[in-house]
């Protein structure tokens, strides 16, 4: 065994390494009523929400509109004259109506479907069709769109829907701001979308998303083999760590790894590509630079496959060898959730690329859906469980991190508490 699978194979407890304990956690999250209204107040309301990346709004006069599900919230987003990234309450300040019905364009200007106000794209009202029969007490500086708090960090947008965030954006991330700082997003412009409502609480999806235990069992048939080995059956991280109220885990990756002969579409597509199947890292010089970040693969370890990065409350970053993808999970009740999944991908120089990208969206494809088919029989286990409370083991400790640190947002009186 070498230096590096004695490392991980034989490495202390990742849970403790957290600070966290050992003990069952309560189910009672994943249904209830109660909670997700009071995660809704305490979490929803107070957190940094990312909607976006900078790239869907490149260049002034680019909106896109977010439903902020669960808060009944829709964001207008805009990137302003001024060069500004601004989210505003889609909703017109004379009745209410919704005033952008689209969800995504450009205009500089835009103007409310019912009576036809118009606004900047700052926010600013600037016309009102018979504006002489409105009273001298409505001042039309006061008559925008109602703002909503908006940062940007390294091409991912959040927004506040406190009326004053406590803390700003730079604060919230706390330590995976330098974390993950300078990544050099590649394919950033490019996404390859699926959406899904899915029957499942937002933490039971999410939870999903952020343990390779499961791997050898729920994609025995599609990635069994590349994120588990003899070595390794049961697909243990081989790191993890918290930054702050967000966490990062690193997953194995199969070395011995090699393209089964009878999976001829694979090995056409890697035909004359040598590191650049499918799961092999891409050899590019921007890939390189991509993976000496020191926050892809933290460890060097020659047994890693992939980065979860999961931001709080519901965003996982994803790095692998050659690239980045994200998943979100939007609370719309208690037992259903909106999914989003984005795949960048940079546009392909040759015929052999496009066909690698189309395989590798087919394939990633296929073990997304693995993981949403298994979804609703959690859920329905979660809501039918007789003992109240699941027993996590130590790869699953994200899982633990993730679940502690929405049960203390609950119940801390302020975000620094929150954050602390
Ligand atoms: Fe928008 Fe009347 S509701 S102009």
């Amino acid at each position: 065994m070498t230096a590096v699978e004695q490392k991980f194979m034989g490495r202390g407890s990742l849970t403790e390494g957290f600070g966290l304990s050992t003990e069952p956690l309560p189910l009672e999250p994943y249904y209830s009523r109660e909670f997700f209204e009071l995660e809704q107040k305490m979490i929803f309301r107070r957190a940094w929400l990312y909607v976006c990346r900078a790239e869907e709004l490149p260049e002034p006069g680019n909106f896109v509109v977010k439903s902020i599900h669960g808060t009944g919230v829709e964001a207008l987003i805009t990137h302003t004259k001024a060069g500004r990234i601004q989210a505003f309450y889609n909703s017109c300040p004379h009745r209410g109506s919704i005033v952008v019905k689209e969800s995504a364009g450009k205009a500089s200007r835009f103007s409310c479907p019912y009576h036809r106000w118009t606004f900047e794209n700052t926010g600013d009202l600037v016309g009102v069709p018979d504006e002489e029969n409105f009273f001298p007490s409505m001042d039309k500086k006061n008559c925008g769109l109602a703002k909503i708090a908006t940062d940007v960090w390294e091409g991912w947008v959040f927004i506040n829907l406190a009326a004053e965030p406590e803390v700003g954006l730079e604060e919230y991330l706390g330590p995976a701001k330098g974390y993950l700082g300078g990544i050099l997003y590649r394919g950033a412009h490019n996404p390859v979308v699926y959406t899904a409502v899915l029957d499942a609480n937002w933490k039971t999806a999410s939870d999903a998303f952020i343990e390779s235990y499961h791997i050898p069992h729920i994609h025995k048939k599609t990635i069994g083999t590349t994120f588990a080995s003899r070595l390794n059956p049961y697909s243990r991280l081989i790191g993890a760590r918290p930054l702050g109220t967000h966490r990062t885990i690193s997953l194995f990756g199969n070395p011995e790894y090699t393209i089964d002969p009878r999976n001829r579409v694979e090995a056409l597509g890697s035909m004359g590509q040598e590191g650049k199947s499918v799961i092999a890292a891409d050899v590019s010089e921007e890939a390189t630079r991509f993976r000496a970040h020191p926050a892809i693969n933290p460890d060097r370890s020659e047994h890693w496959s992939m980065d979860i990065n999961q931001i709080f409350p519901h965003l996982h970053i994803d790095t692998g060898p050659g690239s980045f993808w994200t998943h979100q999970f939007w609370p719309i009740d208690e037992k259903t959730c909106f999914y989003e999944v984005r795949f960048y991908i940079d546009e392909a120089t040759s015929i052999q690329d496009r066909f690698l990208q189309e395989l590798f969206i087919c394939r990633v494809g296929e073990v997304v859906l693995e993981d949403l088919a298994n979804l609703r029989f959690t859920q329905r286990g979660i809501e039918n469980s007789g003992k109240g409370v699941m027993h996590l083991q130590d790869s699953e400790v994200a899982i633990r991190h993730a679940l502690t640190q929405v049960i203390k947002w609950t119940r801390a009186q302020t975000v620094k508490e929150a954050l602390a």
